[in-house]
């Protein structure tokens, strides 16, 4: 899609429709909407004093201009209580709209700074939400689907503004917009995509072609380099398959510095079926997301380049499947990490914290300064929050403060989980240093504390993403499938550490 932003009358411009924003229980119509009222020969306010607009959040009115406007459709999106009025919200207002406009075959739309000076959102964070709405929301991932979709595309988002001297700051917020809506949705279509196609291979030519486009280091470790390093875990996990595993790391300098400020560790379990402790099949196609940790990782970093802080950033990806046959790993069998600590295999369905366990200190070893994990790990997680929060386990209350304040800015809700120290009784093992998993409670803390344990004292925040990872149905800027959670986070995250 084209966004431009324009300085103009937005009763103007040549567009297929335009949209206009009205708040439920607003008294008296002014600024665009007042305009385009106006041009209508008040329709909207008749609409209004009928009562068929009330302002509802994501109630959406068409209004056929019949000529007097240069658009033949103006749509009045309401945008709910204006003291209640966040980014957010209108991320999801513009998602609808367009989605509404393109089935009704609509391919250019113009809208306003939607929100701007309303609840402390000024024009800038205004235009990357519109943005951010519009691309998000019209996302479809259609790449195996071979006959033609039943609409067409938005290839036209103009949005307008009346003030000229808002405009280089409605540019700014665009541009940002932009660059993290098309990340997230890179971490989507990376995370839909079936097994078959995305291998562990395949990851790591997908991290050679951002590295490439981006500018970033890439180095790929082959099965060989591991066990060289020593990276049993990961090794013990892969053997069970015949795609080898590859252990991607991708690098941002944004200093002169060679130390690492931030590594961000994403799980990158291309198909999990449980292994020898096989997943009942009942949903397990699911499972071909079991990736989206690392594909979110590698999203973030290529945005991060694109957006240059001053800091420097490595992205660590285990990739490998699990699978079962012969080789594979056993209940009972003993794995060795790469820091020398013995994990007990009680399920190979705990394989995500395995990996990690390898990916965690293969990053401390680094030195680096901070420690994020994103990981679909655990259906206890999901089980607790559900599809609307992340789980955030911390070893640093500070760091912690960080990530949630930057998925809030996002949308991306996160929800910070005990990590008393009582929990990690559970992870004890008769035979080995520890072992993979702590029992029917408390699930998601257990694998967290057993991650703990690979991170040491570097301040260390894991994401679990298993419930927020794919969303079941359309809703504000979700489509169904993958979400690109915790993409536009992770960038907020690292630009505010730049700041
Ligand atoms: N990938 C799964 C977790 C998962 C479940 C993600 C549902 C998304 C949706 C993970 O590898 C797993 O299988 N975890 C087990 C751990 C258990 C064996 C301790 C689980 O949650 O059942
Ligand atoms: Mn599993
Ligand atoms: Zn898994």
């Amino acid at each position: 899609m084209d966004i431009k932003v324009i300085a103009g009358d937005i009763t103007r411009i040549e567009t297929g429709a335009v949209i206009v924003n009205y708040f439920e229980g607003m008294e008296r119509l002014d600024g665009d909407i007042a305009a385009v009222d106006k041009a209508l020969a008040g329709a909207i306010s008749q609409l209004i004093s009928q009562g068929e607009i009330k302002g509802k959040l994501n109630e959406v009115t068409i209004v056929h201009s019949l000529g007097r406007l240069p658009p033949a459709r103006v749509v009045v999106a309401g945008l709910g209580k204006q003291h209640e009025l966040s980014q957010d919200r209108v991320r999801g207002v513009v998602a609808e709209t367009c989605r509404f406009l393109r089935q009704k075959g609509v391919a250019s739309i113009a809208t306003v700074a939607q929100g701007a000076g309303v609840a402390g959102i000024t024009p800038e964070l205004a235009a990357q939400a519109v943005t951010e709405g519009a691309l998000l929301g019209i996302y479809s991932f259609r790449r195996h689907i071979t006959k033609e979709a039943e609409y067409g595309e938005i290839n036209q988002l103009a949005i307008v503004i009346a003030d000229e001297a808002n405009l280089s700051s409605l540019v700014a917020g665009y541009r940002k917009g932009r660059i993290l809506a098309e990340a997230a949705n890179l971490a989507r279509d990376m995370a839909n995509e079936p097994a078959n196609c995305m291998t562990p291979t395949h990851m790591a030519e997908m991290a050679a072609k951002l590295a490439e486009t981006c500018g970033l280091e890439l180095n790929v470790l082959e099965p060989e380099q591991m066990r060289e390093q020593g990276m049993g875990a990961l090794l013990g996990v892969a053997q069970g398959s015949r795609q080898p595993p590859k252990f991607i790391t991708l690098r941002y300098k944004g200093t002169d510095s060679t130390g690492i400020d931030v590594a961000l560790v994403g799980k990158g379990v291309t198909f999990d079926s449980g292994g020898i402790s096989i997943k009942p099949s009942e949903g397990m196609g699911e499972m071909k997301g079991d990736m989206a940790g690392g594909a979110a990782v590698m999203a973030a970093i290529s945005a991060i380049a694109q957006l240059k802080p001053r800091l420097n950033v490595m992205a660590i990806i285990p990739a490998t499947e699990n699978l079962l046959g012969e080789n594979a790993l056993k209940p009972g069998d003993i794995l060795t990490a790469l820091d020398g600590k013995t994990i007990e295999i009680i399920s190979t369905d705990a394989e995500g914290r395995l990996i990690l366990a390898d990916a965690l200190a293969y990053a401390k070893k680094l030195g680096a300064r901070f420690m994020i994990d994103v990981a679909t790990l655990t259906g206890a997680c999901r089980v607790a929050l559900g599809d609307i929060c992340s789980g955030a386990f911390s070893n640093n209350q500070e760091l912690v403060d960080k990530v949630i304040a930057a998925g809030a800015e996002a949308g991306e809700l996160i929800w910070q989980m005990p990590m008393y120290d009582r929990y990690k009784e559970q992870n004890k093992s008769e035979v080995a240093d520890i072992k993979n998993t702590g029992g029917k409670y408390g699930g998601a803390i257990t694998a967290a504390q057993f991650l703990a344990e690979f991170v040491g004292d570097t301040p260390w925040v894991h994401l679990d993403i298993a419930g927020t990872s794919l969303s079941e149905k359309e809703q504000n800027y979700l489509v169904k499938g993958a979400t690109g959670v915790p993409v536009r986070t992770l960038i907020n995250l690292v630009l505010s550490f730049a700041r």
